[in-house]
């Protein structure tokens, strides 16, 4: 069973002990949702790894499986994605789920070779539980480049066959397969970045129905290492264009970003979704801190599964996330009794921190809301609706100074223009906090570590409040 601690989220997914970072192999079949993940079973801090598995029947109660893949000759088994191979295209069985991963080679990497990078194939015939790697490994080879990794694959029904996005350094590269074993590059995409951003990451990409339209456009995702996002750390942008089975176009002149907050990143969305849904599970965390959390035997989270959508807004396409409806299921209402104060403006509930808020907020000249503890330590969002810019600050959330890029990616902001009123959804966990903002068309997701649980919740009296709620969510791990 997993061990309670101060830090632990009761319903966002983590590993019993040790270290994770990005999800991977996401994969939907017979009822049953899989995450895989970056996991190193050895220690709290990265190092040679392995994919961990979980599943799910709802992306909220998660089962621990044994560790999927482990490190083999040609090296550690860095990120990458699953199939449910329905056709047998590959010869490994009907209904094979087959991952395709990189693979890193840390020997070569000290001789100082700088191709250590390739992708390999692995299948298994028993639900993700048993795995065996191909014997042909690995299948795309390196080109001469030290950032080669990440397969997203795909099957593409308008091209009949399976696709790859990959990425290289600074652009992403695009491969088709009628097997999986044999790939053929299609194209690049760059994005003329100036100045340029950290190394490209874990991308994605899938097409989507635009709001209710018959219109539809493809959205490519890209995580970015280094300070790139927009408030500093590593963050994850989209570009919504057209895919035509070969190359990648976008007429968006700017980065757009999946979350405004440091915590959420390397997500990628799920495979073989019933209904088209596509389903996004981040990591919750940044590279600039993440191996220096204050946890203890474990060591991060990943984000609560988001549901996303396209609209068309101003003439500018926006991906939204939003919570997922079982996420309904989870949550309960709060007895009257364990809220005092003047609701909804000032309260204190227990269990804050085991929590859902939502709320619409009439504006006049600006909104501050605040979670805090009897020490005093607090996260506040604000708004000011002159700046029409929202702002979240963590910099006196509890404690701040295990690392000093944590403390510097403190106050963020989103640029949300100048609104008479924001509707917002709040859910809080133990070291956690995300924020959807106008049905997630904003979010800002973040790591909090208060030295005891905030309890106080205040919205100024500058606005006035409707529809609001709090329930308490379910602990869904047996801790
Ligand atoms: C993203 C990432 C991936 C890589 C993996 C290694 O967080 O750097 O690009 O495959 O983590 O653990």
């Amino acid at each position: 069973s997993y061990t309670l601690e101060q830090y632990r989220p009761r319903f966002h997914f983590t590993p019993k002990a040790h270290w994770m970072n990005d999800p991977n192999g996401l994969v939907y079949s017979h009822g049953t949702y899989h995450l895989f993940y970056q996991y190193y079973p050895d220690s709290t801090v990265w190092g040679p790894m392995h994919w961990g598995h979980a599943v799910s029947k709802d992306m909220l109660h998660w089962k621990p499986r044994p560790i999927a893949l482990k490190p083999d000759s040609l090296g550690y088994i860095f990120s990458g994605s699953a199939v449910i191979d329905k056709q047998n295209t590959s010869g490994f069985g009907a209904n094979a789920m087959i991952a395709i991963f990189t693979y890193h080679d840390p020997v070569k990497e000290k001789q100082g070779a700088i191709d250590t990078q390739t992708q390999g194939i692995a299948y298994s015939l028993d639900k993700g539980e048993t795995w065996t790697k191909y014997k042909h490994n690995p299948v795309i080879k390196n080109p001469g480049i030290t950032d080669f990794r990440d397969p997203k694959v795909f099957w593409n029904d308008e091209t009949n066959s399976w696709q790859m996005a990959l990425v290289a350094k600074d652009h992403v590269e695009f491969y088709e397969s009628a097997n999986l074993k044999d790939w053929k590059k299609l194209s690049d995409f760059r994005f003329p970045d100036d100045p340029p951003l950290g190394v490209w990451e874990c991308p994605d990409l899938f097409k989507m129905r635009v709001g209710d339209t018959d219109e539809e456009k493809w959205v490519l995702i890209v995580s970015h290492g280094g300070n790139s996002a927009p408030n500093g750390g590593s963050g994850t942008r989209y570009f919504v264009g057209d895919y035509n089975g070969k190359t990648f176009t976008t007429d968006q002149k700017q980065s757009q970003w999946i979350d405004y907050g440091t915590d959420n990143y390397a997500g990628v969305t799920y495979n073989n979704v019933p209904n088209n849904e596509r389903l996004f599970i981040g990591w919750m965390s940044n590279w600039e801190y993440a191996q220096t959390t204050p946890t203890t035997t474990w060591r991060s989270a990943m984000t609560l599964p988001r549901s996303l959508s396209l609209i068309k807004s101003n003439n500018r396409y926006i991906l939204k996330s939003q919570l997922l409806d079982t996420f309904k299921s989870i949550i309960k209402p709060v007895e009257e009794g364990s809220i005092s104060g003047h609701l909804p403006y000032d309260f204190t509930y227990e269990k804050l921190q085991e929590s859902f808020i939502s709320f619409h907020a009439e504006i006049k000249d600006s909104l501050q809301i605040q979670f805090s503890n009897s020490k005093g330590e607090h996260y506040t969002i604000s708004y000011h609706k002159d700046s029409g810019v929202l702002s979240a600050d963590r910099s006196q959330s509890g404690l701040v100074d295990f690392n000093p890029n944590y403390k510097n990616f403190s106050f963020q902001t989103i640029p949300v223009g100048v609104r008479d009123s924001l509707s917002f959804k709040i859910v809080l966990d133990a070291s956690s906090i995300e924020l959807f903002i106008n049905d997630g068309v904003y979010a800002l997701t973040n790591q909090i570590f208060p030295t005891e649980p905030y309890t106080a919740f205040q919205i100024n009296s500058d606005v006035t409040i409707s529809n609001f709620e709090i329930k308490q969510v379910e602990n869904v791990f047996d801790l």
